[in-house]
């Protein structure tokens, strides 16, 4: 690779692509408005979960269940590059039901795993209650589904910045930033400090990608900022070992005792606010499920966006400019998505591979796209 990238967006699937290409010996310079590993990549909950998600596109399942396999050593490459630990924990994803219709929702879940080869538990009321003893005794049984599981996804922002620089990335902030291009190919961008040439550029501004001026229409992506709210219960460590699906809302836990609460859906445009509906939604589901949890302190409350598409599949690949390219769009599931991104991107970037992202390309919008092998390599 003999041209230098630039990377607009330093979340993680930003940070990923840089870190990525920097070990393939590209020279890559990341900016963004912000500091690293913020926004939707600080806000969410770090979840590892295609299947508790119940991803029912195949291609964007597919691209789940293989970033969920390139997880563990993703995060060897990172800690070795950086030193930090991100508390990578995959010990599977519990779902409680509280009814006869819940329970038969988690069976049909169950078939969906079984023809897909996933193990998994179902779970009793007694075993439920036994190896997680803080749900509500109303509990009537429940799921596990095994190898999934959570990052925490702020140690790794943090991580992943320090593991960039170790390579030689450079992370730049810039209060404003356009791409440059003529009318067939990109050529740098231009901040508040000035123009930066490059022979490609990644567009992985997530919820913001479709406001980063400069490319024309064709090639910006249709994306749409998605709230959630959320907030963090001050809990004795361990006391909920693994993520827990409730009706209504999800708790993630942390090695130092925070249990996360999640996550409001709403489309709200850019507004981050932490109101009182969302607040209580998130209480009232967590609490209905766990009364136990109801002593703990709130210790936190945030909201961030994620970055929705109107079909739900990220925009990833190449436009109609040559050289520019789009890393976006990954709305409930750009944590776990980042490593297989970061591989995808790269190796477009090189002339090879690729096919894995035809289903991720502004092609599915109408918009006529040049070879990607051919154009993009650096
Ligand atoms: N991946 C969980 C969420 O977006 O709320």
């Amino acid at each position: 690779m003999d041209g230098d990238v630039v990377v607009v967006g330093a979340g993680l699937i930003g940070l990923a692509i840089a870190f990525e290409l920097a070990g393939r010996g590209a020279a890559v310079r990341v900016f963004d408005r912000g500091e690293p590993g913020r926004a939707a990549s600080w806000a969410g909950a770090g979840m590892l979960a295609p299947y508790t998600e119940d991803v029912a596109d195949e291609a964007l399942l597919a691209m789940g269940v293989s970033a969920l396999g390139q997880y563990p050593a993703f995060v060897e490459r990172v800690r070795s590059a950086s030193g930090l630990d991100p508390h990578l924990h995959l010990d599977g994803i519990v779902h409680a039901a509280y009814d006869g219709a819940q329970l038969e929702s988690l069976k049909r879940l169950a078939r969906r795993l079984r023809e897909r080869g996933v193990t998994f538990d179902l779970l009793d009321r007694s075993s439920l209650v036994s190896s997680e003893p803080w749900l509500g005794t109303d509990v009537v049984g429940g799921l596990c589904i095994h190898g999934e599981g959570y990052v925490d996804n702020r140690r790794l922002g943090r991580m992943l910045a320090a593991a960039c620089i170790a390579r030689g990335v450079t992370i730049a902030h810039a209060s404003s930033v356009a791409i440059e291009c003529d009318e067939r190919r990109v050529l740098g961008i231009r901040t508040n400090v000035g123009f930066t040439a490059a022979q490609a550029v990644v567009n992985a501004c997530g919820a913001w990608a479709a406001q980063l001026v400069g490319p024309p229409p064709s090639c910006v992506p249709p994306v749409e900022p998605i709230k959630g709210q959320m907030l963090a219960l001050s809990a004795p460590v361990s006391l909920v070992r693994r993520p827990t699906w409730l009706p209504g809302a999800y708790l993630v836990p942390r090695d130092d005792g925070r249990l996360l609460v999640g996550a409001t859906v709403e489309r709200a445009g850019f507004d981050v606010s932490v109101t009182a509906e969302g607040v209580h939604g998130l209480l009232h589901n967590a609490l209905a499920g766990a009364p136990s949890l109801a002593g703990f302190a709130v210790t936190e409350s945030w909201a961030g966006l994620r970055p929705g598409t109107p079909d739900g599949r990220p925009f990833l690949g190449v436009t109609p400019i040559d050289g520019l390219l789009l890393a976006t769009g990954h709305h409930r599931n750009g944590i776990l998505l980042a490593p297989a991104t970061a591989r995808s991107i790269a190796d477009l970037l090189e002339g090879k591979g690729g096919d894995e992202l035809e289903p991720f390309g502004l092609a599915r919008l109408g918009t006529k796209l040049p070879d990607s092998r051919r154009t993009t390599a650096v």
